[in-house]
């Protein structure tokens, strides 16, 4: 699969099928998140993955979408490391949640290409995660990520494109319209 067709294919799971993901195809997917661009090369990304059923147990209870972080076979949680972050961007503010995501965006992209399916979740409860993971200070949390092959009706609905605004209503040239 090449990459525009993963970008056009990719949907939000819904639905995990019981599956196992094998543990080559995980490494497979993080390796695309390790060798994503970050400012000056600082890759602030460290990922935790999740296998263990207790310790999904424990983090489901840390987000409103609990029922797919335990229903998946592993959970990626996505973690900034607060020593590699400069604030840089306008010199008002950090572009390591930029860093961050460009890493997640690749590893999403890398998981549809192979077969996978992922949801990008930021909601959830910074001290339960930070409990269950035993994170120390100075690392932040951004994402919870479940992993696995999708129940049949994943993403069967309407196409990517239905949902996304049109190009005239984010793309201008010479100046900002809006
Ligand atoms: C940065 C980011 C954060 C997101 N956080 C959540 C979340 O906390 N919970 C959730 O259910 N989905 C989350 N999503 C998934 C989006 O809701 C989903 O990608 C978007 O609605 C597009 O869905 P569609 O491809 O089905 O149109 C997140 C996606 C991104 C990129």
């Amino acid at each position: 699969m090449d990459v525009l067709e993963a970008i056009r294919t990719l949907r939000p799971c819904a639905d995990f099928a019981s599956r196992p993901l094998a543990p080559e195809t995980l490494k497979k997917v993080l390796g695309a998140a390790r060798l994503a661009p970050s400012q000056r090369n600082l890759q602030p990304w460290r990922f935790v993955v999740v296998r263990d059923d207790e310790k999904k147990r424990l983090l489901a209870q840390a987000s409103p979408k609990g029922r797919l972080v335990a229903s998946a076979p592993a959970v990626i949680v996505a973690f900034a490391v607060e020593e590699d972050i400069p604030v840089t961007i306008g010199g008002y503010i950090s572009a390591y949640p930029l860093d961050v995501a460009v890493s997640i965006g690749h590893l999403e992209l890398a998981a549809t290409a192979e077969g996978l399916a992922t949801n990008w979740i930021v909601e959830f409860n910074d001290e339960k995660v930070r409990a269950v993971l035993n994170v120390p200070e100075g690392i932040h949390p951004l994402a919870l990520i479940p992993i696995g092959y999708p129940a049949d009706a994943n993403g069967k609905g309407k196409p990517v494109e239905d949902g996304r605004k049109s190009p005239d209503e984010i793309i201008a040239y010479d100046e900002y319209p809006w």
